[in-house]
Parts: structure tokens; sequence; C-alpha cells
């Protein structure tokens, strides 16, 4: 599985970056405006984020209908060779998705939950697939067992033929809260999960391991 940072904010990118397991980033909307972020920047804060980061770089469409989506993709698709469209899963967003795999632009569906608009999004010419799993346990239901039927469902067929050159639909855990989350999704096979910056640290920390470093530093002391 790899890792895609799940944010806006470029110190947060320089320094996910500089630990060498960066694979790509996510933004959407509220990470935009959650930094600050205005619209008249947003084409070169996107390309700041690009150039940083040696991946995919997903840049999110807020229009509704089909022929905005597409200008918009195509838009952004022009700012870096690493850009991708982030649509959201809706009908307007598939013809939009279905347009946007055709001219070899790829595509991150999100806001999906369920396993028929998963395919859907595959059946589409999605690249990637963001099955969200924070938002399903925000409503009391269970986000890793809805997420764990999406990877099964996309698993079960083959969409090679419908995405951009033919390459394999990667599905990214989205909407992660914790590292057990990244975890379960890893062990159900998820290709890549998208962390915010806080959650990716604590996926590199353990107690065990604080513990016994805290011993082998003070053992190395002893033979000083
Ligand atoms: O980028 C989409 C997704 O990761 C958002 O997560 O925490 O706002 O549900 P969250």
């Amino acid at each position: 599985m790899k890792f895609f940072l799940d944010t806006a904010d470029l110190a947060e990118i320089e320094e996910a970056a500089s630990w060498g397991v960066l694979a790509g980033v996510t933004t959407n909307p509220t990470l935009y405006s959650r930094i600050g972020g205005k619209l008249a920047d947003f084409p070169n804060h996107i390309k700041k984020i690009c150039d940083m980061v040696d991946g995919p770089v997903s840049a999110e469409s807020v229009a509704m209908t089909r022929d905005e989506i597409i200008r918009d993709g195509r838009e952004l698709a022009a700012i870096a060779p690493n850009v991708v469209v982030k649509v959201p899963t809706m009908i307007e967003g598939l013809a939009a998705t279905k347009a946007l795999a055709a001219e070899g632009i790829p595509v991150n569906m999100t806001l999906c939950f369920t396993v028929p608009q998963a395919i859907m999004a595959a059946r589409s010419g999605a690249r990637y697939i963001s099955p969200f799993i924070g938002r399903f346990d925000d409503i009391s239901e269970d986000g890793l067992a809805q997420f764990a039927d999406v990877v099964q469902a996309i698993g079960n067929y083959d969409f090679t033929d419908h995405t951009v050159n033919g390459e394999k639909i990667e599905i990214i855990a989205a909407s992660v809260r914790s590292a057990n989350h990244v975890a379960q999704a890893a062990l159900m096979g998820a290709d890549i999960a998208t962390v915010p910056f806080a959650t990716l640290k604590k996926c590199v920390q353990h107690p065990l391991t604080d513990r016994g470093l805290e011993t082998f530093l003070k053992d190395w002391e002893k033979v000083q």
C-alpha cells in the first residue's frame, strides 16, 4: 500500500516528503479553505504541490454539471503532468469522468461510499476510487466494513479496458482518521491510504518503540 498525504498544507507536504515514504497528495475544497487558500491562487498552489511530490496530486472540481467538470478537469490537468482531477460520485461526475478518461486525463472519484457507487465509478473510467471510511463512523456505521465491501467488489472485476492507458484502478482509503484505519485498509488490500499529517505521524509511532529506544539509549550510556 502506498501513502498519500491528505492535505493542502505545503509545510506538511514538505515534511512528509522528506521522510521518503510519500507517494502522492490529495486535496479537497475543505482542506484548501483550511489553509486560508483563495480561488485565484488555486492553480498556483496546486502547481507548488505538484513540484514537491513525486506522484499524483488530486485537485478537485467543484462544478455541478458535466460540461463544467470537463472544463475544470482540462484546466486542472494542464497545471502539471501529475495532476489527477478529483470528481464527486454523482451522475454528472460519471459523465464527466468518461469524457476526461477518453482524453487521457486521470480522475480520482471522490465522496464514494457504497459498492454500487464504486462499480459505477470504475465503469466510468476513474483511475482512482476514494471510498470514505471515517464519515461512515461519524454516522455510527462501520466505515471499515463498508470499505472492505468496496475492495472486494472492485477486486472481482477487471476494469482495465475502461481506464486511461489500461492502467489498473487503484483504491484510495480516504477519510482516514487513525493508524488502525490505515492498518485495516492495508490488510483489506487498499492500494493507497490518503492520510492527514497528524495521523501519518502516528503511523510510525508506537509506545513499545519509544520504550525500547529509551532502554537502548540508557544501556548504550553504560558502555561509554
Ligand atoms: O480527501 C477526502 C477525505 O479524505 C476527507 O476526509 O476526514 O474530511 O472525512 P474527512
